[in-house]
């Protein structure tokens, strides 16, 4: 059966806040280059191919169901930032609001009773669980950076087989 307007509505608006999310993301990696932060920098770099991924795998998915991806124009991303902390308290924060987002489209797809795009979902139910620990790890590392060497002990405490 073909996908549904609704849904191929709610589908098109998350390809445009994946988008979104890759500028951003982009943005921030920029920024990082600029003030000389590859390794932050890098991270980014690929967080940002990761969106554009989800944006082009969910156009994908409403071609196979009959339906039409959209392109529309992406509203311009934040471009300056004081610290590298900052950064990725931003990450968590856009992650977080993005699973929202996919709260949401899970919504519309029950409420359509659309068996497919409810399956289709749930894998990014899954991806933000991780994409939201992964920054949280992240800033558990600037929270234990003022006790760097018990940070080393603990690693090498960790080693223990
Ligand atoms: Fe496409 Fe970070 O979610």
């Amino acid at each position: 059966m073909d996908i549904n307007k609704t849904m191929q509505d709610a589908f098109n608006k998350q390809i445009e806040a994946e988008f979104w999310s890759s500028n951003l993301y982009l943005a921030m990696a920029f920024w990082f280059r600029k003030e000389g932060w590859n390794g932050f920098a890098s991270w980014l770099f690929k967080q940002a191919d990761e969106e554009k991924e989800h944006a082009l795998d969910m156009a994908d998915y409403l071609i196979t169901r009959g339906g039409v991806p959209e392109m529309s124009a992406i509203p311009a991303v934040k471009n300056d930032w004081n610290d590298p902390k900052e950064v990725f308290e931003a990450v968590l924060k856009h992650e977080q609001h993005v699973t929202d987002l996919i709260n949401k489209l899970a919504d519309v797809a029950d409420a359509e009773k659309d068996r497919a795009s409810q399956n289709f979902i749930d894998k990014y139910i899954d991806e933000q669980v991780e994409e939201e620990k992964n920054v949280r790890d992240i800033l558990l590392l600037f929270k234990q950076m003022p006790q760097h060497a018990v940070a080393h002990i603990d690693r090498k405490v960790g080693e223990r087989e």
